[in-house]
């Protein structure tokens, strides 16, 4: 079952992504700045998006087991976190289909270090955007935007 986060399951919504984002980002991140990601940082971190008109999105199968979030202004598709022990099982693909269903020209962000989500974004209709914005060098980031090329159409 897919449903709205909201006040009432916004602490399933935080649990789910500190666990997914902690795992994701512990050979990328120091230890100090993953410790900071706790639980209070996350609900505060979803509590502003939501209050951004962000629509985020918690699927259940009887316990929480991913995220997934649709900026309306500009149908970027964000937040996608499936719990470590959930990964590999379809969650993913579940979530994005849903929040993709959602859309009309939706597109991602992701870091090139994912190569992981940078695979399974591509074997989903997802490629690189032609009109990039400059990689931050100076702080370090290097993402990449990808489009949604849409087959059926
Ligand atoms: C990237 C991410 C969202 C993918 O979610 P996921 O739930 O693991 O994705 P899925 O299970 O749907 O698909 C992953 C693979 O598992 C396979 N799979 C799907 N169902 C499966 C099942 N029942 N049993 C075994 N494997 C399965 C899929 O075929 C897929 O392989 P493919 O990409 O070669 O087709 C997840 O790894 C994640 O949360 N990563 C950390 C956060 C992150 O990096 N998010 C993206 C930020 S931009």
């Amino acid at each position: 079952m897919i449903t709205k986060v909201s006040k009432e399951n916004i602490i399933d919504a935080a649990k789910v992504y500190m666990d997914s984002w902690k795992e994701s980002h512990k050979n990328i991140c120091s230890a100090e700045f993953i410790e900071k990601h706790d639980l209070n940082y996350m609900i505060d971190f979803l509590s502003e998006k939501i209050k951004n008109s962000y629509l985020i999105f918690i699927s259940y199968d009887n316990a929480p087991e991913g995220i997934v979030a649709i900026n309306p202004t500009d149908e970027e598709i964000c937040l996608l976190y499936v719990s470590p022990e959930k990964q590999g099982k379809g969650v993913g693909t579940k979530l994005l289909d849903f929040a993709l269903s959602k859309c009309v020209s939706p597109y991602i962000t992701v870091l090139d270090s994912n190569k992981k989500a940078i695979d399974f974004y591509k074997k989903r209709g997802f490629v690189p955007a032609e009109n990039q914005a400059k990689n931050n060098s100076e702080k370090r980031i290097f993402e990449r935007k990808y489009v949604y090329q849409n087959k059926n159409m």
